[in-house]
């Protein structure tokens, strides 16, 4: 189960998955690459406090410890809502679209799935990824809950200015545009450290 996410890679930008949906064609160029951070203390440090953001971080859905509690913020009345346990990845739905996956699985990976839908939010990627993924599933498992927001809560902005004052005063070297990016690699890497490792 873990199998998945035992791979931290130690570059600075993540090569994409989605490489796999072009391997036909000529070009193996992957359509989506993250930034992430090498100092993993300080993707840490960035994760937790994105995750645990007063008001509108994750905890406020996935619960301070990774797990829905009673006090969530999701829409009560939206039917067949489907939290994850975030301790448990098999219990995720890109779990269910892996499982589904005809092709080759070592290139299609969960972990790139749920990162992109961290990075993107549910919305994003159900109208950029899905229709791909589709093509290489035989299934309908392929969108999520669009009550999934990933980072993009109402506070990114903000956070992404804090977090660029941070990585300065800490001498990392990135671009502007990059910022996006290593909130949602940090955020994912705190959740891989804090809840499924335990
Ligand atoms: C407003 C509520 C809400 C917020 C805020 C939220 N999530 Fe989610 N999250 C969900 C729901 C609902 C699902 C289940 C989606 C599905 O399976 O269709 C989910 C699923 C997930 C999953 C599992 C996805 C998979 O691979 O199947 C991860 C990982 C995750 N969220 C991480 C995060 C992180 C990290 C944040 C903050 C940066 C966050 N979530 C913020 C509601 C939320």
């Amino acid at each position: 189960m873990l199998r998945f996410f035992e791979k931290k890679i130690y570059v600075s930008a993540v090569a994409f998955v989605f490489t796999v949906l072009f391997l036909n064609q000529s070009a193996a160029k992957p359509i989506k690459e993250y930034v992430e951070l090498e100092r993993e203390d300080l993707a840490l440090l960035i994760g937790e406090k994105i995750y645990k953001q007063p008001g509108d971080g994750c905890w406020s859905c996935h619960g301070s410890t990774g797990i829905k509690t009673e006090t969530t913020n999701l829409d009560k009345d939206i039917k067949n809502k489907n939290i994850a346990d975030l301790r448990n990845p098999a219990s995720w739905t890109s779990f269910k679209i892996i499982q589904k996956y005809s092709g080759n699985s070592t290139m299609l990976s969960q972990r790139d799935i749920s990162l992109s839908l961290v990075r993107l939010g549910a919305e994003d990627w159900n109208n950029e990824l899905a229709p791909l993924i589709r093509e290489y599933t035989g299934s309908n498992i392929i969108f999520f809950d669009e009550q999934m927001i990933g980072i993009h809560s109402k506070l990114l902005k903000k956070n992404a200015r804090s977090i660029s004052r941070k990585l300065k005063r800490e001498k990392v070297k990135f671009k502007a545009r990059d910022v996006i990016d290593i909130m949602a690699t940090s955020v994912f890497y705190y959740i891989e450290e804090s809840f499924i490792k335990k």
